[in-house]
């Protein structure tokens, strides 16, 4: 790995980041996973057929013992600084059903970062005992810091991204992608509309960055005036040529999408800075209601990364429906993140070969 200083680091832009993000042998092959933009079309293809075969292997015991075999030699440590329910118990059971021995830090204030560890030096101690690390973090660069700090010790093992501020989850936007894949066919020429919190949403950002591998995809962004989708992430959709439109108006979209992904109000983050009333009554037009569902197109679907509050009808938790997917998409967590873990580890081609015999 090429070294250079932190400040060269991020002095390049994202798509410049990333060969220092790749596998020493194959700087295209994503080794630290810090953004959604690392991904081809191809990866993310190989990703979403590695992970139904895992699932299928996992399903008997002489599989799972055969997935539990791969990765046996090897530890993971989940750092989680921030509240996660989902990815960091996905995260858990897919390095768990891979065979390897993890360990966890959900409540930094127990670690020596209460005493004034910087992370890079928390990072490098634990990457001394594990061999991957998976973090969440309330600040945007601090999966970058870490990835870094990585790159520049003799003992490189990779970093993943399991949420980092109001930036990025690319892991979420993997599951989402093999989510919309199974429920719809494929992806390409699909309209997709994302609701809800999309300024503060990590997970839609990411989203929106995976889009540009699909052909003819349309976004509607869907939010409160004050919540609209980022500059950002618009300048990178008219670079990448995909159409989107920005709306306020859920209902007239509902039939006409193929897609519809909920999010709800990240009330945290006003609260963190300062504002002491949550918006008292959830805004009903950026809720999905119940008869929404009868209008949806009959191969649809509709996701959400979850935790819901009040965004979705709770009626929709009990309805059997194939559109409503928003329960096996956070399983899916599991077996995208497994074989994503595979293919960083070198473990893919033969989960694969074993899966077709
Ligand atoms: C999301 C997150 O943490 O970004 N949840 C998740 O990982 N499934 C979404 C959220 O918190 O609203």
């Amino acid at each position: 790995m090429k070294r250079i200083s932190w400040t060269e680091f991020t002095n390049l832009t994202v798509s410049d980041r990333i060969p220092h993000l790749g596998k020493e042998n194959d700087p295209a092959e994503p080794f630290h996973v810090l953004y959604a933009q690392q991904f081809s079309r191809p990866v993310l293809d190989e990703l979403c057929l590695l992970a139904d075969h895992i699932r299928k292997l996992h399903k008997t015991k002489e599989g799972a013992d055969f997935l539990r075999a791969r990765l046996s030699h090897r530890t993971a440590m989940n750092l989680f600084a921030q509240p996660s329910t989902r990815t960091w118990m996905s995260f858990q059971l897919a390095e768990q059903n891979l065979g390897m021995p993890t360990s966890d830090i959900r409540d930094v204030s127990t670690s020596s970062q209460a005493k004034g560890e910087t992370l890079q030096n928390s990072i490098r101690t634990f990457s001394s005992y594990v061999d991957l690390i998976v973090m969440r973090h309330p600040d945007r660069g601090a999966a970058e810091l870490a990835a870094y700090e990585m790159n520049m010790a003799d003992r490189r093992i990779p970093v993943f991204n399991g949420g980092s501020g109001q930036d990025q989850h690319p892991t979420q936007a993997l599951l989402d992608i093999y989510t919309l894949q199974k429920s719809l066919g494929e992806i390409d020429g699909k309209k997709i509309a994302m609701v809800g919190d999309l300024m503060r949403g990590r997970t839609v950002r990411s989203l929106s960055y995976l889009m540009k591998n699909y052909k003819g995809v349309e976004i509607y962004y869907v939010a409160p005036e004050r919540l609209r989708i980022g500059d950002d992430i618009k300048e990178f959709l008219k670079r990448q040529h995909i159409r989107y439109t920005e709306s306020d108006n859920l209902e007239a979209i509902i039939p006409i999408v193929d897609a519809v992904y909920m999010t709800r109000i990240q009330w945290e983050w006003d609260k963190a800075a300062g504002a002491t009333t949550q918006d008292a009554k959830y805004d009903p037009r950026f809720v999905f209601k119940k008869e929404y569902l009868g209008r949806m197109k009959q191969k649809s679907c509709l996701l959400h990364p979850l935790p819901k509050i009040n965004e979705i009808d709770s009626e929709l938790d009990y309805v059997e429906d194939a559109r409503v997917v928003y329960w096996r998409q956070e399983r899916n967590g599991m077996w995208i993140r497994a074989a994503l873990i595979a293919r960083v580890f070198d473990v893919d081609k033969e989960i694969m070969a074993h899966a077709a015999e």
